[in-house]
């Protein structure tokens, strides 16, 4: 009987550890991902999934998968698990958390470059053959990062790291906001705590490192685009519905802002009527925060970890909701 069911292709480097065991394991190893009725029927009897932020595990999920104790996400986001419902449940959800913070801050950080400087729209003049004679480019004018204000939403893990880049690379001064103050940082890179009014008012670039939740759901929305610099850039490598992505497409329009670069979308992996029109001052990628070849194996290889200590009578070591284990 097949105790663990991983859903989609997470490379085979994780897979051959469980390969050396005597778990009983099937691999998806195809890159599209199952939908619903699918996954349920191939997880029935599964004691352990290992899945990825495309598979929403809903109570309703977990309802039909009577067996089901651990669910090991590859990705640090468990927006895509209702939690409260796993715990009720007694079923462990873990996460990868760590191994992705820098290369997800490299990411935030390739991004605000990139708006900054109209990477893109340089590489499609190229590309299109218009570069003909030198010139001053007015047209293509971008804005300073050097000494620029930069503003984080969320210093977690990945802002805190995307504030590093930012205050030891490009000598900005720091804004954050959040729930809570973090002395850490701003003791580490002379970070300052404000409202986050005063953040969208003051920052040249807004990185949003945010969790989703209800309360940072549409964060930004026009209102929140009308506070800020007109000169100013929001970077999202977090999750797409913290940005109302309809009033960025207005904001934009309206030359509310400079500029967005979107890593994550509100309706992923769709982006909302309009976005996709905006030629300037956008830059879009397909989530990709974590998309290098050691960070994606070392996140495999944690959610992998987790379902051998599961097995092996051991505690997972990254636990969502370690109160089911510690409980049971
Ligand atoms: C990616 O978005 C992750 O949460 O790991």
């Amino acid at each position: 009987m097949t105790q663990v069911v991983i859903t989609r292709n997470i490379g085979e480097t994780a897979v051959s550890k469980l390969g050396q065991t005597d778990i009983r394991f099937s691999h998806n190893e195809s890159d599209v991902s199952w939908n619903q009725d699918t996954l349920i029927a191939q997880s029935s009897k599964a004691e352990a999934i290992v899945c990825l932020l495309s598979d929403q595990m809903s109570a309703d999920v977990m309802d039909r998968l009577p067996n089901l104790r651990l669910i090991a996400n590859v990705a640090v986001g468990y927006d895509n698990i209702d939690i409260q419902a796993a715990t009720e449940r007694g079923i462990i959800v873990t996460n990868t958390p760590d191994v992705l913070t820098e290369t997800t801050a490299d990411l935030a950080f390739a991004l605000l470059l990139a708006i900054a400087r109209r990477i893109p729209e340089s590489d499609s003049f190229m590309r299109a053959e218009k570069y003909t004679r030198f010139e001053l480019f007015p047209d293509m004018l971008g804005v300073d990062v050097y000494g620029k204000t930069l503003g984080i939403v969320g210093m977690g893990r990945i802002g805190t790291a995307v504030a590093r880049r930012g205050t030891l690379g490009f000598n900005m001064p720091i804004l954050y906001s959040g729930r809570r103050r973090q002395e850490e940082a701003e003791s580490e890179l002379g970070a300052t705590y404000v409202s986050f009014d005063d953040l969208l008012a003051q920052s040249d670039f807004i990185s949003v490192n945010v969790a989703l939740t209800p309360e940072t759901t549409h964060l930004f929305d026009y209102a929140a685009f009308q506070k800020m610099k007109s000169t100013a850039c929001i970077i999202n490598t977090a999750r797409g519905p913290v940005v109302k992505e309809a009033d960025l497409v207005q904001a934009l329009k309206e030359g509310l802002i400079q500029g967005a670069a979107i890593d994550v979308f509100e309706f992923e992996p769709k982006m909302v009527d309009g976005l996709a029109d905006i030629q300037d001052k956008l830059v879009v990628a397909p989530h990709i925060g974590s998309a290098t070849v050691d960070t994606r194996n070392k996140m495999a290889d944690i959610a992998v970890g987790n379902v051998m200590a599961y097995f092996e009578g051991k505690r997972p070591l990254t636990m969502v909701n370690p109160e089911v284990y510690d409980n049971r």
